[in-house]
């Protein structure tokens, strides 16, 4: 038995109280999912910045009435300290276990805005970790970033050697290292970082400018329009579906004491070409019934993005039995009919 079923299946026996933030964006929300699925209760916060009420709706959809009792929502703002310590309770009622995931994503974004980035990110994320520490949480997992590692030429990535940072947005995810590591150090907060690597799924917003590239091409190649690759498509990146991540979450929050205090690379551990992605995508569309004829339209490097990013995961492997079960084409076959289904609204 794996880890993670084994985890599982105590959980199921013996619930335990969590909280999401950032519960109705894409990560959170599958999170949230596999919790109530799992008849935990959940905390959720968001301020629906960049998340959707459709995103707790479609959750609501997938469990049980019993099971959605399970979930009190707060919509509130991570900049609020007084909202982070509602959602966490106080030393006599605190959640368990808090997922951090409440923050404002993309690189481009930070570039525009890097202000806004960084109160959410790194203002917010203070808050959360003093609210976890006033009510003595079991643990603080929360989402890091492959964008840490800079730029830092080794391939894979190896958690203890990262580079410069390349954007606003890389350094308020390495500052959100930082201050764990000196909450760990300082208030004997368990607190584990979990480096994403382009995750991907259902729920991942195609809409905006600052879309991720699975759902915006896969958008764009449903409704016919053209694909924008930037650069000569031979960029890899180690695209990781949603399930995997979930997955690291929950072996985290419940790792054995040599697991926590730590950064994991959240990945699958292997490279996929931008190219080979269309490929993949356009394949998964036809076998939905959906032909995508066009060619990718070329263009120039965007600012701030890695040409190459590939993990080691074998740091998560040995130390909280992470064993990603989807690769990228099953991961890619799994999230298609949800945004057909959702484009088709
Ligand atoms: N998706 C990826 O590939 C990826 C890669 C690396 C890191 N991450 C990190 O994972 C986390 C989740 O990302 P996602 O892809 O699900 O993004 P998302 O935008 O779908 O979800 C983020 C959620 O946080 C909420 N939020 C933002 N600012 C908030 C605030 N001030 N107060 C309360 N809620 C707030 C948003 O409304 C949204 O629901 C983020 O921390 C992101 O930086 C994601």
């Amino acid at each position: 038995m794996t880890r993670y079923t084994e985890i599982k299946k105590q959980l199921s026996a013996n619930p335990k109280t969590w909280l999401v933030t950032g519960c109705a964006g894409f990560i959170g929300s599958n999170l949230l999912e596999t919790l109530l699925l799992l008849n935990q209760k959940v905390m959720g916060l968001d301020n629906f910045s960049t998340g959707h009420q459709h995103n707790l709706d479609e959750v609501q959809g997938q469990v049980s009435p019993e099971q959605w009792s399970n979930f009190n929502f707060i919509k509130g703002d991570i900049r609020n300290l007084d909202d982070c310590s509602k959602s966490v309770g106080t030393i006599d009622n605190s959640v368990d276990y808090i997922l951090h995931q409440a923050a404002l994503g993309s690189v481009p974004r930070s570039i525009v805005d890097p202000i806004i980035t960084n109160s959410a990110n790194v203002t917010g994320f203070l808050n959360m970790l003093v609210a976890a520490k006033e009510a003595k949480v079991l643990s603080f997992v929360y989402a890091a970033s492959s964008s840490t590692y800079g730029d830092h030429p080794a391939l894979p990535k190896v958690e203890e050697s990262i580079g410069k940072p390349l954007s606003p947005y890389a350094v308020t995810k390495y500052v959100n290292e930082l201050y764990a590591d000196v909450f760990n150090k300082s208030y004997g907060l368990n607190t584990t970082g979990l480096r994403y690597f382009n995750v991907f799924g259902k729920r991942q917003d195609p809409d905006g400018a600052y879309a991720a590239v699975i759902p915006k091409w896969t958008a764009a190649m449903i409704d016919n329009q053209d694909v924008f690759v930037n650069g000569d498509g031979e960029t890899s990146r180690d695209f990781c579906f949603v399930e995997n991540a979930v997955q690291a979450n929950i072996l985290a929050a419940t790792a054995e004491e040599s697991g926590k205090n730590q950064v994991y690379n959240v990945a699958l551990g292997d490279r996929t070409s931008l190219n080979t992605l269309f490929e993949s995508l356009k394949s998964a569309l036809q076998a939905n019934d959906v032909n995508y004829q066009k060619s990718p339209v070329y263009r120039d490097f965007r600012a701030g993005d890695v040409l190459h990013s590939q993990a080691d995961i074998s740091k998560a492997k040995s130390m909280i039995g992470f064993e990603p079960k989807f690769k990228i084409q099953q991961g890619i076959d799994k999230a298609m009919p949800w945004y057909i289904e959702f484009l088709s609204k």
